[in-house]
């Protein structure tokens, strides 16, 4: 975020510090403020004077002193907690990872979340924001090849239940028309430290290469800047993406 503006608006008046929000910002609500990605995403967003809503379930921990942000409690697997805090917003953007019973694929956030939100949408009709979510990386293809197959997890650990679970809300928001969803996918492992070029690449299913044959991943920052493109300028929305170098 860039501080030296972030200074100014705090010492303003509330109403002034109100007035400099752009008229042609988004309302921008972010489930997983507080997580890895997430909290980058939001830098992003703040920093392109968009209006942020960032969700918690402990929103007190979102330490984020900035105008255009305000943190609520929310929980994305809750249909009426989601049809409130969603009111009003032009994008969602779910990143957010949890567990359920046994590990299993079906209970996991991912899966629970974009049911909830899909639910949601169809209650909101023409009123229902966009959704972007957070997806997994093996849900992609490589030549032809889903990435998942390639993998010998068993069923009951945290990590097939988690890839597994991108995999079928991926197939949930696909069975959709009406709603207005993208996924997104990191081609290759996420670099969390790495800066933010501002400089990628973006398919859809297929894992994107670089010269050597390799996947070259992505930085946190950069995905959050893929996203924020995404949302200003929409390519996505009813399909796939995935972002890498
Ligand atoms: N990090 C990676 O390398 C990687 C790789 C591939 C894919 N992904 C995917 O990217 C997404 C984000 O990953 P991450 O590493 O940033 O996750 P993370 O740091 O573990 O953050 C997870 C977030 O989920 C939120 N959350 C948990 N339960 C919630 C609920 N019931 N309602 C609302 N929010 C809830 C948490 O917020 P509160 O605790 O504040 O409620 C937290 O901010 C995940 O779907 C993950 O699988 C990550």
């Amino acid at each position: 975020m860039n501080k030296a503006k972030c200074t100014t608006l705090l010492a303003l008046p509330i109403f002034a510090a109100l007035a400099v929000i752009p008229a042609n910002a988004d309302t921008i609500v972010i489930y997983g403020a507080s997580g890895k990605i997430g909290s980058k995403i939001v830098t992003e967003a703040l920093d392109r004077e968009h209006k942020v809503i960032g969700v918690s379930r402990n929103p007190e921990s979102l330490d984020i002193k900035y105008p255009s942000f305000s943190a609520v409690a929310g929980d994305a697997s809750n249909h009426e907690s989601t049809l409130k805090t969603i009111n009003g917003a032009d994008a969602v953007i779910l990143s957010v990872r949890g567990y359920g019973p046994n590990n299993f694929p079906e209970e996991t956030l991912n899966n629970r979340s974009s049911k909830t939100f899909i639910a949601v949408s169809r209650e909101m009709g023409n009123d229902a924001p966009r959704v972007i979510q957070l997806g997994g990386g093996s849900t992609l293809y490589t030549n032809g090849v889903l990435g998942l197959d390639t993998q010998t997890r068993d069923e009951g650990t945290p990590l097939h239940g988690l890839v597994w679970g991108h995999w079928l809300a991926l197939q949930n928001y696909r069975a959709t028309t009406s709603v207005k969803w993208t996924v997104i996918s990191p081609s290759g492992p996420y670099n969390p430290d790495g800066p933010r070029t501002g400089t990628y690449r973006t398919g859809s299913d297929e894992v994107l290469v670089n010269e050597s044959g390799q996947a070259g991943g992505i930085s946190h920052r950069d995905m959050a800047a893929a996203i924020i493109d995404e949302i200003e300028a929409p390519q996505s929305i009813g399909k796939r993406m995935t972002v890498g170098y």
